[in-house]
């Protein structure tokens, strides 16, 4: 299968500032390429800090006549958005595959995940009530009203081109702010093609704008942003020592910021878990996106008595996923999404080796004469690891599983929490009991409880400590895109 695609102008070679698609200010262009085969098969702007100025200058200016529409036209605007993307999935999950690598399935499952952002925020909006509060002292009428903070930069990631769009920049439009993009330099496609649905669902100019750059170029691109005291909130999804550097140059005028930033998600599987849905659970939550996931388990750790019979069920399982290009129905694993993927999941692996760890599955790339190329990398299990392995300290980002052995529960807690990051964490038991004691414990913004697949609009999305703050998806992804303003009214 070729990953062609139907509609051709969802692949436009320009980017949209105000009313206008166009080219960068210098014409450079920045090629895309193909995860699978390493080969670029199209090309977008590489934009510059001016077409960043006039990128906030178009939100800026659109920004008076949006927050002024009724929450109620803005959310059909929304819904329209929501129509088209449902509408175009096989577009968009074609391209989604094409340019970040994973298998078609998950492209197109993808789309209907960042529609569903869309839908939830277009109701949304028509729900951002403020409050009436009893007054103080007599003869006055107090208030608490919910305003958008005005325009908002999104950054956005490879790893889920589609749905981190939307999930930023609709609950942004919602709210009634306007918004300046900049999509993954690895995956910029998807973001314009949505883009382009967005404008004919009749977002009107300005109100979204996108500026495409390379890695070389994106630091001009951003810097702009957050020096400009007209850009009122930057919402990243990225690295934590990126994020620590849009909040601390951004502090200079005092933004407000969603971040969500890395992550080491601990699985724990205690004796009294049922073993068969643990394994389910996380093959489905390690190897979505051939675990380039933020939320994926990044530790494993079971307990003594269930550790050999956990690992051969799983070992079993993961020797038997299918590796392939997006363009094979039947991959369940794509290529990393660049060479630098490859080479970081490599070293990992190669240091738990080096410091005692054993592979029973996996282990190694997958070159082209064994059925993958530059980017592929076999999944992965491992046992025997420690808490000093660079694959326990740091974010793998890929289809490796390390797994330790444990005894307690409060050996098990202390050992999820000592990490720095803190957005997600599962667990198995069938203990009522342990159940609360354990996500009481656990130090991290999500927690999945007999359950690996977690991700949903309608619910928040988050981390604590490195990993971030603010909340995408819910109710409250909508108010991390609004400030409060108490009125009050005397002389009554
Ligand atoms: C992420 O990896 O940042 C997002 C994952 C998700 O939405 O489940």
């Amino acid at each position: 299968m070729t990953l062609t695609i139907q509609r051709k102008d969802l692949l436009p070679a320009t980017m949209l500032i105000g009313a206008d698609w166009r080219h960068a200010s210098d014409q450079r262009r920045l090629p895309v390429t193909d995860p699978a085969t390493g080969d670029a098969f199209a090309d977008v702007p590489d934009g510059t800090a001016s077409d960043a100025r006039d990128a906030v200058d178009a939100a800026h200016a659109a920004f008076p006549a949006w927050r002024a529409l009724p929450a109620k036209q803005r959310g059909q605007i929304l819904r329209r958005w929501n129509d088209l993307i449902v509408a175009h999935q096989e577009d968009l999950g074609r391209l989604i595959s094409r340019e970040q690598g994973k298998p078609l399935a998950e492209g197109r499952g993808e789309v209907l995940y960042a529609a569903s952002y869309v839908a939830w925020f277009a109701e949304e909006t028509t729900r951002a009530n403020g409050e009436v509060i009893p007054p103080s002292v007599p003869g006055r009428r107090m208030l608490a009203l919910k305003e958008p903070v005005g325009v908002v930069a999104a950054i956005t990631p490879w790893n889920f081109p589609a749905a981190m769009i939307a999930r930023k920049i609709a609950p942004a439009l919602a709210a009634g702010c306007t918004v300046v993009c900049k999509p993954a330099e690895d995956t910029p496609l998807t973001s314009l093609a949505l883009v382009r649905l967005a404008q004919e669902a009749g977002v009107p100019a300005g109100v979204i704008n996108i500026v495409t750059a390379s890695r070389e170029r994106t630091p001009e691109v951003v810097d702009v942003w957050l020096d400009d005291p007209r850009v009122r909130k930057i919402s990243f999804t990225g690295s934590t020592p990126v994020g620590i550097h849009l909040a601390a140059r951004s502090a200079q005028t005092l933004k407000k910021l969603s971040l969500e930033l890395g992550g080491n998600a601990p699985f724990i599987v205690f004796d009294d878990a049922d073993i068969d849905a643990a394994v389910d659970g996380l093959m489905v939550s390690k190897f979505r996106n051939g675990g380039q996931t933020c939320v994926c388990p990044n530790r494993v750790f079971v307990q003594s008595a269930v550790h050999d019979v956990f690992v051969a069920r799983l070992a079993a399982r993961v020797a038997a996923l299918k590796l392939g290009p997006a363009s094979d129905a039947a991959s369940q694993i794509g290529p990393m999404v660049n060479a630098r993927a490859v080479d970081k999941i490599e070293s990992h692996v190669r240091d738990a080796v080096a410091h005692g760890a054993r592979i029973v599955v996996g282990g190694a790339r997958v070159d082209a004469a064994q059925g993958g190329g530059a980017n592929y990398f076999a999944p992965t299990v491992l046992t025997h690891v420690n808490a000093a392995m660079a694959c326990s300290r740091e974010e793998t980002f890929g289809p490796v599983v390390p797994v330790t052995r444990f005894e307690t529960e409060a050996e098990v807690i202390a050992a999820a929490n000592a990490t720095p990051f803190g957005l997600a964490a599962y667990f198995y038991t069938n203990d009522a009991r342990r159940i609360w004691r354990v996500t009481d414990l656990l130090e991290t913004g999500i927690v999945g409880v007999n359950e690996g697949a977690l991700a949903a609009e309608s619910a928040p999305f988050g981390g604590v400590k490195a990993s971030g703050y603010g909340r995408e998806g819910s109710t409250h992804g909508l108010d991390d895109y609004m400030h409060v303003k108490y009125v009050c009214q005397g002389q009554l």
